[in-house]
Order: structure tokens, then C-alpha cells, then sequence
């Protein structure tokens, strides 16, 4: 079992502030670009809009923030950038833990992360044990984190543990990289993209989905209160009627 309900299992309830905010922070390259700067120029940049927003959320008493910082199939992309977002990924932990720290923040990275070395898995196992205390927000950042392979990975420690009998919701979502958190309730992406690209596949099921054009670089407090603020006219309805919704107001 999770702490937390499963949307498609019971019915959560809800306020007009989400509890879980998951964000693809998408469109450094093409932010560096207009500029004709080098895409690693936009990544840079978009530690702004990350510290905005994890401000932002802190502030306003936002329970959990799950950024998406690379996916499973980042790795495509020429080495030379995939060895720059990792080194960037390395020096802004090693940076900005202390104050995360000092803020109360709970810090925790999901993906698979061995990908990535040593070196990194050691620094990111110390900022979650410093941080494991903290209660105030929940800070997760996605790193070689793919939905399908969260999935698949939920399947394989279910087999390993010797599931007995056939795996229903809560023993899979028990299982899941996030099973500290409620599922999302918003969903932000930046950048004009309208699609997932592989980011919570199974929790994703009843978030409500943002999208802006705003580029990652250029997205701050004011479109984060913007995205708060269409969230709030949102009819959560489940699977129920709008008419059922008001009858229980
Ligand atoms: C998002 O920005 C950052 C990562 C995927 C690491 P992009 O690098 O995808 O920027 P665009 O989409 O090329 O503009
Ligand atoms: C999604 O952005 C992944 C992250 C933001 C980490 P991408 O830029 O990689 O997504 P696609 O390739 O356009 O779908
Ligand atoms: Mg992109």
C-alpha cells in the first residue's frame, strides 16, 4: 500500500491549490537559440526558472514538485550535451543542497540513476539522507527516468518479492519510483510541446495538463501563478457527472 489514494480506486479529494505539481521543463535549446547561443547556454539558464519555481511551490505550501531534468531517451542526444547536463546536474546539486537544506526541503531523485556513475549516485544518496528530515516540500527530481521503465521496474520488485496471486493497482503503485507521493495534480509543460515524452505514465491518469509556449528559461513566478489559476477552474470530475459534482458541494 501507498501512503496516498489511487485516483482510479477511490475518489481524492481535491482543493483549488494542487498538492503535487510535475513539470517538463521543456525548450532550453530553442531559448538559446533565438539568442544564437549554444543549447548548453539555455540548460544554464534554466536553473533560473528551477529556482523560481521550487521558491514558488515552497512558498505557497505546495506539497511535492517532481521536475523532469532527463528521460530515458535523452541519451540520443550527442554526447556532448548529455555530458554537459550531467556535469551541470553534479555542480547545481553540489551547489544548491545547503540551501535546499536550509529551507526545509526534502530532496529525492528517481530514475536510473547508476546510469550515471558513481560519483553522482554517492552525491545524490547524501542530499536525500541530509534532506530525509525535512517537512516542508518535496523536491523530486527525474533523472534517466522513463514511465515505461518505472512500469517495468514496479513489475520486477513485485516478482522479486515473491507477489503471490494477481498484482492489483495498489501493489504495483506500492512499487512505483514514486510511491512516497500522491499522484499528480497538475501537470506543467513548457516549450509548445503537447505530449508525456515518457514522464509518469501511471500516475498521470486523472492530472490535469497545462501546456505553455513559454520556453523553460523564460518561465517564472507569474506562469507558475498562471498555471495555478487555470488549475483552479478545473472540474475534477473522475468519471462523474458535472450534475453529481454540485450536488455534493
Ligand atoms: C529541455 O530542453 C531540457 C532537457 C530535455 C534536458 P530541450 O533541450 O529539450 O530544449 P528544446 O526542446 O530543444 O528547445
Ligand atoms: C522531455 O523533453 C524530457 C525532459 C524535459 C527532461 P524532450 O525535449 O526530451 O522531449 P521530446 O524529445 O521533444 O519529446
Ligand atoms: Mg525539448
Amino acid at each position: 500500500m501507498t501512503a496516498f489514494g489511487s485516483s482510479t480506486a477511490t475518489l481524492p479529494q481535491t482543493s483549488d491549490l494542487p498538492q503535487h505539481v510535475a513539470i517538463i521543463m521543456d525548450g532550453n535549446g530553442r531559448w538559446a537559440r533565438q539568442r544564437l547561443l549554444p543549447r548548453a547556454a539555455g540548460h544554464k539558464a534554466g536553473l533560473g526558472a528551477v529556482r523560481a519555481v521550487v521558491k514558488g511551490c515552497a512558498e505557497r505550501g505546495i506539497g511535492y514538485l517532481t521536475l523532469f531534468a532527463f528521460s530515458s531517451e535523452n541519451w540520443r542526444r550527442p554526447a556532448d550535451e548529455v555530458g554537459f547536463l550531467t556535469r551541470l546536474f553534479l555542480s547545481t546539486l553540489d551547489r544548491e543542497i545547503e540551501r535546499l537544506h536550509r529551507n526545509n526541503v526534502r530532496f529525492r531523485v528517481v530514475g536510473a540513476t547508476e546510469a550515471f556513475g558513481d560519483v553522482i549516485c554517492e552525491r545524490i544518496r547524501a542530499a536525500e539522507t541530509l534532506t530525509a528530515g525535512n517537512t516542508g516540500l518535496t523536491l523530486t527530481v527525474a533523472a534517466n527516468y522513463g514511465g515505461r521503465w518505472d512500469v517495468l521496474q514496479a513489475v520486477e520488485r513485485l516478482r522479486q518479492s515473491g507477489h503471490q496471486g494477481p498484482i492489483d493497482e495498489s501493489a504495483l503503485a506500492a512499487q512505483l519510483s514514486m510511491n512516497y507521493a500522491p499522484e499528480p495534480d497538475l501537470f506543467i509543460r513548457t516549450g509548445g510541446e503537447a505530449r508525456i515524452s515518457n514522464f509518469l505514465l501511471w500516475q498521470l491518469a486523472y492530472t490535469e495538463f497545462h501546456f505553455t509556449d513559454t520556453l523553460w528559461p523564460d518561465f517564472g513566478d507569474a506562469a507558475l501563478a498562471e498555471a495555478f489559476v487555470s488549475y483552479a477552474r478545473r472540474e475534477r470530475r473522475f468519471g462523474r457527472t458535472s450534475e453529481q459534482l454540485q450536488q455534493s458541494d
